[in-house]
């Protein structure tokens, strides 16, 4: 029996200033905008400036979730930083962040699970409020990934943007119906070749091979990626359903990893999920990693989509392959 329960007190994104358009990238490798359109529905990515790191983003994003929180970042007792390209491998973005933040002394730390961070964040963040070790928890997707994208490479660099999105996390009142409700997470470590960034840990330190192989660039089997991400990505969303005894058609908006829409919508039909309930900003941004659901939620949020009590479904899916689902009531 858990002690207490968290809900949502306010959200916040960021997007980098500079866009790069598919017609940018006809120019530096050989596709075009039609074909990006029909197999992604990406339109445009936001890219961080030279002088932006990932700490940046993020402290920007967490301003606006501050704000929707009608809180000062002096509230916040814990953050989770979800990245996989973060400012340094140490110290921590967390750390970054809370020095910029000025929250002195507060535990921070980053969580890696790739494209499904924010959701493994998310699903951490509930379980320190359930227990009663924190009540206000700052819990952030950020990525500077196009920096570890090939632009020789047309299969990945026409996928990827910048993105941060914040969720200021607190402990909900005895009788507040809206609340975190449950997250079901998953890995799968034997897929994990599917999709990788080879080099900058222990198994291939740098050394200038690395720059002569191109192994600091994201290499990915798209085909097997997206065939692997419709599967898990819809089973995780219905065994959140089940484990609440609610249907898909309880939920009012399912909010997916925007990795492309033809891949959102795939998961919809999986289990049986109205495409006009999903929410998708896919087209203005591409897939952002850990970014993707938190800002895709507060967009949503702020253009009116989703609201108060409202009962919404998030799921994720990235390399590791890890993968999950958060079902919550706005
Ligand atoms: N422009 C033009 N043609 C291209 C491009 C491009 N940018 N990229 C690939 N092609 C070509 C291929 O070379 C291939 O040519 P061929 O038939 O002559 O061999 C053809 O287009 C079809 O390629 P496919 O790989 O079959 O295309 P598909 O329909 O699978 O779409 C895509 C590719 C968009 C990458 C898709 O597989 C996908 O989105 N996969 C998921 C990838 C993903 O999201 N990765 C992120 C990491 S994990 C996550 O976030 C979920």
């Amino acid at each position: 029996m858990s002690l207490y329960r968290s809900r949502i007190a306010g959200t916040g994104s960021y997007l980098p200033e500079k866009v790069l358009t598919n017609q940018d990238l006809e120019k530096l490798v050989d596709t075009n905008d039609q074909w990006i359109r029909e197999r992604t529905g990406i339109l445009r990515r936001h890219i961080a400036a030279d002088n932006e790191v990932t700490s940046d983003l993020a402290f920007q994003a967490t301003q606006r979730a501050l704000q929707a929180a009608g809180k000062t970042a002096a509230e916040l007792e814990l953050i989770i930083f979800c990245t996989v390209t973060g400012d340094q491998v140490m110290p921590s973005s967390a750390c970054e962040l809370q020095n910029k933040l000025g929250c002195k002394t507060i535990p921070a730390f980053d969580l890696s699970a790739a494209c499904s961070g924010f959701v493994y964040g998310l699903a951490v963040a509930d379980q320190f409020v359930r227990t009663g070790m924190y009540k206000t928890i700052l819990v952030l997707g950020a990525e500077i990934i196009h920096r570890y994208i090939n632009y020789k490479d047309r299969e990945t660099c026409i996928l990827f943007g910048d993105a941060a999105g914040a969720f200021i996390i607190e402990r909900a009142k005895e009788n507040d119906a809206n609340v975190i409700l449950s997250s079901h997470l998953r890995a799968e470590g034997s897929l994990g070749d599917l999709f990788v960034l080879p080099a900058g840990g222990s198994k291939i330190p740098f050394t200038k091979k690395v720059l002569d192989e191109d192994l600091q660039y994201v290499r990915m089997k798209g085909r097997e990626i997206f065939k692997n991400a419709v599967r898990t990505m819809s089973a995780c969303c219905q065994e959140v359903l089940d484990q609440n005894q609610l249907s898909a058609a309880d939920v009012s908006w399912l909010v997916p990893h925007q990795a492309n829409w033809r891949l959102m919508e795939a998961v919809a039909d999986h289990f049986s999920f109205p495409k006009e309930k999903v929410v998708s900003i896919v087209h203005e941004m591409g897939n952002t990693s850990a970014a993707t659901v938190p800002t895709a939620f507060d967009v949503a949020v702020r253009d009116g989509r989703i609201q108060r009590g409202q009962l919404i479904l998030l799921t994720a899916f990235g390399a590791g392959l890890t993968a999950g689902s958060c079902l919550l009531r706005y």
